[in-house]
């Protein structure tokens, strides 16, 4: 994935590429990867996906929001869930409010249809994290969550999951564990090799079904060519 405009801060409104300017070699990218997602799946459903990486600030919630937009635009129904308990952004890249989410579900306060909102995507719905609770991975170990996976995958044709650092905290591992699928986001010049084979080993260490790695913040050589294309 190359590198593309950067937004500052994780608390501020973000833009998403794939709806600003989808004819862009970057959306083209995500395009990509949603084809190479649907073809590591021939002969078996995948539903679920959570996207994980080893440290922070690695891309993990900019992919997963852009993979979800371009699913939704080729007219699956996507549920974008965020389980980042920690440091949460999905209510920042879609300008939503994050006042009940998926911990109020978590802890039976909401069912999953109260709490889900719309975003500016059609067929793309979003569950915020609601409110960052004291014990996520807890949380996110528990029955309730499975049910609500059940619930989300009997509804939608995609659920895709954001998630905290794999190295720092148990949650990613615990998700990986509960998807049907997992992908690793690289950081090109970021992320230290002994960094990624640890987060590897900890996702097969839960059996976890590694789908691909993704390599992020790629400098193109000459970002002007790759621009826009068919024009
Ligand atoms: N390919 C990319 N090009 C430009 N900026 C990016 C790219 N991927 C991520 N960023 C920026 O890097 C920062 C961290 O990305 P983020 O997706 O929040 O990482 P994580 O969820 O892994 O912590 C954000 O400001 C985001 O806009
Ligand atoms: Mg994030």
């Amino acid at each position: 994935m190359a590198r593309h405009k950067k937004a500052k801060g994780t608390d501020v409104k973000r833009s998403l590429i794939t709806q600003q300017d989808p004819r862009s070699h970057i959306s083209e990218q995500y395009r990509t990867i949603r084809t190479n997602i649907q073809f590591a799946s021939v002969d078996k459903e995948l539903t679920t996906i959570v996207v994980t990486s080893s440290g922070p600030a690695e891309g993990k919630s900019t992919t997963v929001a852009n993979l979800a937009v371009v699913f939704a635009q080729q007219g699956k129904q996507v549920l974008l869930i965020d389980s980042d308990l920690r440091k949460p952004t999905v209510h920042y890249t879609f300008n939503v409010s994050n006042t009940k989410g998926l911990t109020n579900v978590l802890t039976k306060q909401s069912a999953l249809g109260e709490v889900v909102q719309p975003s500016m995507q059609e067929n793309l719905s979003l569950l915020t994290s609601g409110p960052i609770p004291p014990n996520p991975a807890e949380l996110l170990s528990s029955k309730a969550m499975e049910e609500l996976i059940k619930e989300a995958s009997a509804t939608y044709d995609m659920v895709l999951f954001d998630s905290p650092p794999l190295l720092a905290v148990t949650d990613g591992q615990i998700l990986a564990s509960k998807c049907d699928g997992t992908l690793l986001i690289v950081s090109s010049g970021k992320t230290e090799i002994e960094q990624a084979i640890k987060a590897k080993d900890l996702l097969n260490s839960v059996n976890s079904h590694l789908l691909g790695v993704i390599l992020n913040n790629k400098k193109l050589k000459n970002p002007h060519y790759y621009s826009y294309y068919g024009e």
